[in-house]
């Protein structure tokens, strides 16, 4: 590689073995690299309008006109991530005729990544696929784990499958070009994944979290590699969130209805780090967080930047969504809380009136 400085974190789960090649500038080996590996194969390079727009052509050049790749781009956005894209890029492969011996990248944020797994793993009953994320959130979070899927009008990523990538190539140098308010989305992932596992990186971010906020290099990296070890760590564990892996779901119940209630109006991040804020504030009042842990908890999720906005709702509408929840288990809502700095627990029921109170801390009552 490129860069000495790649670090390779290996995925071994019971079903699926993967490498994680996180570097910068790495693109260029890493298509040398896939080149080589899928020498037979027919290569769809799937992507979104915006990250064709400014990466298409440097992908172009590097493709050196290799007959055997195209690229399929579709309309950036949560709404292309449906039934309907995923029918209109299907019916590309066939006219292109893509057969069996198909290899599919998705070069792109969560939504690509997602949308072309999701057809990975039911084209031809399931081809090779690579990821290469773009943004921030899909490094550190959705290009791994092989949660692939789409959206339903019913609600989020209701139609879907397990389905792991063959391999993942983290180019941070991509972070370049993010729009702004696309980074709080990767922060609050990041974030929460020293809070749920590692004390360690929770220490690092009090001191550093202001310059990983600010995606310089040498932090930002940390952060991210840091961030993607502890996912890999859990889901090598619990694949199918049968148990551990719902830990990652700290701040996301809360968060989810908040989204939801913000007619999406409140980011994605921003939603996770009141909701990380609140479900913090149940597991003290519930006696399983000290005190000066919640405080710390507190302070970083603040110097994060992930609670400047205020919503205004009300507690039970909250309460109400969080109930419409797919972590709902028959009607009752299971908590994944926090009982020290590094410390998750999962599947905790908790009184209507905790939540509330919580709730009404944050001004939400
Ligand atoms: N599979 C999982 O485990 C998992 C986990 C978390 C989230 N998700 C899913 O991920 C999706 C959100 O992902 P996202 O936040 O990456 O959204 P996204 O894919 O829509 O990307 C956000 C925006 O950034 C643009 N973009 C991407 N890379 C860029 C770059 N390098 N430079 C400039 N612009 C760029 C995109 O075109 C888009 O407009 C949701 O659909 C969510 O459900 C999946
Ligand atoms: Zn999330």
């Amino acid at each position: 590689m490129n860069n000495p400085e790649t670090e390779i974190i290996k995925v071994s789960t019971g079903r699926s073995q993967y490498d994680i090649v996180v570097g910068r500038n790495i693109l260029q080996k890493a298509f040398e690299e896939i080149f080589q590996e899928y020498e037979g194969h027919k290569i769809a390079i799937i992507t979104d309008s915006n990250v064709e727009e400014i990466y298409g052509n440097k992908i172009l050049q590097k493709l050196d006109k290799k007959d055997r790749v195209f690229i399929l781009c579709f309309k950036a956005g949560e709404k292309s991530k449906n039934r309907k894209t995923k029918e209109e890029l299907e019916d590309r492969l066939f006219e292109l005729g893509f057969g069996r011996d198909t290899l599919i990248i998705a070069l792109g944020g969560g939504v690509t990544g997602d949308l072309a797994g999701f057809i990975a793993a039911t084209y031809m009953r399931g081809v090779p696929f690579i990821q290469i994320p773009t943004t921030l959130l899909s490094q550190v979070d959705s290009s791994i784990g092989g949660k692939v899927g789409i959206d339903h009008p019913s609600g989020k990523n209701l139609i879907g499958a397990f389905y792991p990538p063959n391999k993942v190539y983290i180019d941070l140098d991509f972070l370049d070009t993010l729009p702004n308010k696309e980074i709080v989305n990767g922060i609050a992932e990041i974030v929460k994944s020293a809070i749920i596992k590692d004390g360690k990186f929770f220490t690092y971010l009090e001191s550093n979290i202001d310059r990983v906020v600010k995606l310089e290099k040498e932090f930002i990296d940390n952060a991210i590699i840091s961030s993607l070890k502890i996912k890999a760590d859990i889901v090598q564990k619990d694949e199918k969130e049968s148990g551990l892996r719902k830990i990652l779901n700290f701040g996301h119940t809360i968060g989810h209805s908040i989204e939801i209630l913000s007619d999406f109006e409140i980011s994605h991040g921003r939603a996770v780090g009141i909701g990380m804020a609140i479900e913090t504030s149940i597991s003290e009042k519930i006696g399983i967080l000290k005190s000066e842990d919640k405080e710390r908890i507190f302070q970083l999720l603040k110097k994060s930047k992930l609670l400047d906005i205020s919503f205004k709702t009300s507690a039970d509408k909250i309460i109400k969504k969080t109930i419409l929840d797919k972590k709902t288990r028959k009607g009752v809502v299971e908590y994944s809380l926090i009982e020290g700095i590094g410390k998750a627990v999962y599947g905790i029921q908790v009184d209507d009136e905790i939540v509330k109170k919580s709730l009404a801390e944050a001004g939400l009552s």
